[in-house]
C-alpha cells in the first residue's frame, strides 16, 4: 500500500512561543488517537522548530523553507544542516508564496537541490494561478520539469510533489478532486519520462489549497492522491486531527 501524507503548513503562524509551545502540545495529545496509517509532517515557522515534540514515526517535522548555500555569510538565512540538527526530515520548497517573493524556478531547483544533497526529504510545490487561459497545463509542466531535471533518479524516493492551485489557497473552496488527479497524472508522467517507470510510478502527489475537515473526504479515497498539505486549517487542532483521521483511513 502507497504512504499517505498529512502535512501541516503553519505558515507565520502562531504569533508567540507560548502559543506555539501549546498548539504541539495539543496536537501531541489529538493525533495520538489518529490511525497510524498516514504519515504526519508539522512545518511550524523556522523559530519555533526547537519546541516542538520529538519526532516520531507517526509525527515527522518539517520545515517552510531554507537556503541552499551549505554555509557562508548569508545574513538572516537558515541552512539545511541547522534544520537537520533540530530533527527537520521534510522541507517545503517552492510554495506559491514564496514564489510570489520572487522565487523563481531558479531558485526552486538551488533550493530542492540543497534540501535533497543533506538527505532530507523535499516537498516541492506546483501550482498554476489561475486557469482562465487553456496554458495552464504548460505552465504547471515548466515548473514540474526545471525542478525535476536538478533530481537524480537515486534521491526520488526522498520527493513528494505538492500540487497547489494557488486560486484555491486560503479559501474554502478546493480544486475538485478530479482535476487534483489530473495534474497528479501528469506529474507522474513527466517523472516517468524523467527518471523511469518505477520512480515516476512511485513518486508521491500530494494536493493542497483549502483542504478542510469538510472537504477532504473525496482527497482521501482518490486513488492516485498520496495525501495532503493543509495550511490555515492545520492552526485548528480539532480541524487537524480531522483531517489526519480521514486521511489515514479512520473515517474515509
Ligand atoms: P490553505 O493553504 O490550506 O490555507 O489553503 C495551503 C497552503 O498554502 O499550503
Amino acid at each position: 500500500m502507497r504512504m499517505k501524507y498529512v502535512v501541516a503548513n503553519w505558515k507565520m503562524a502562531p504569533a508567540t512561543r507560548k502559543d506555539a509551545e501549546k498548539l504541539f502540545a495539543a496536537l501531541q495529545r489529538m493525533l495520538r488517537d489518529v490511525p497510524d496509517g498516514a504519515r504526519i509532517v508539522l512545518c511550524p515557522p523556522h523559530v519555533w522548530l526547537p519546541f516542538a515534540p520529538p519526532a516520531s514515526e507517526k509525527v515527522a517535522l518539517g520545515a517552510q523553507d531554507l537556503f541552499w548555500e551549505p554555509r557562508g555569510a548569508h545574513t538572516g538565512e537558515i541552512s539545511s544542516s541547522m534544520l537537520a540538527s533540530l530533527g527537520v526530515s521534510f522541507v517545503l520548497v517552492g510554495h506559491s508564496e514564496r514564489r510570489a517573493m520572487g522565487e523563481d524556478n531558479a531558485i526552486v531547483q538551488k533550493k530542492l537541490k540543497a534540501v535533497l544533497d543533506a538527505g532530507m526529504t523535499a516537498i516541492l510545490c506546483v501550482g498554476e494561478r489561475d486557469r482562465a487561459s487553456d496554458h495552464w497545463h504548460d505552465f504547471l509542466g515548466e515548473q514540474i520539469e526545471s525542478a525535476f531535471s536538478v533530481v537524480e533518479r537515486g534521491a526520488t524516493g526522498r520527493l513528494i510533489v505538492a500540487y497547489e492551485p494557488v486560486w484555491a489557497i486560503g479559501g474554502s473552496t478546493p480544486d475538485t478532486p478530479d482535476d487534483a488527479l489530473t495534474v497528479a497524472l501528469l506529474v507522474r508522467k513527466i517523472a516517468r519520462k524523467v527518471w523511469g517507470e518505477s520512480a515516476g510510478e512511485n513518486l508521491p502527489v500530494l494536493y493542497g489549497g483549502s483542504v478542510e475537515a469538510a472537504s477532504v473526504g473525496p482527497f482521501a479515497t482518490q486513488e492516485g492522491i498520496d495525501g495532503v498539505l493543509v495550511g490555515h486549517a492545520s492552526l485548528d487542532t480539532d480541524a487537524f486531527s480531522k483531517i489526519a483521521g480521514i486521511i489515514s483511513g479512520d473515517a474515509a
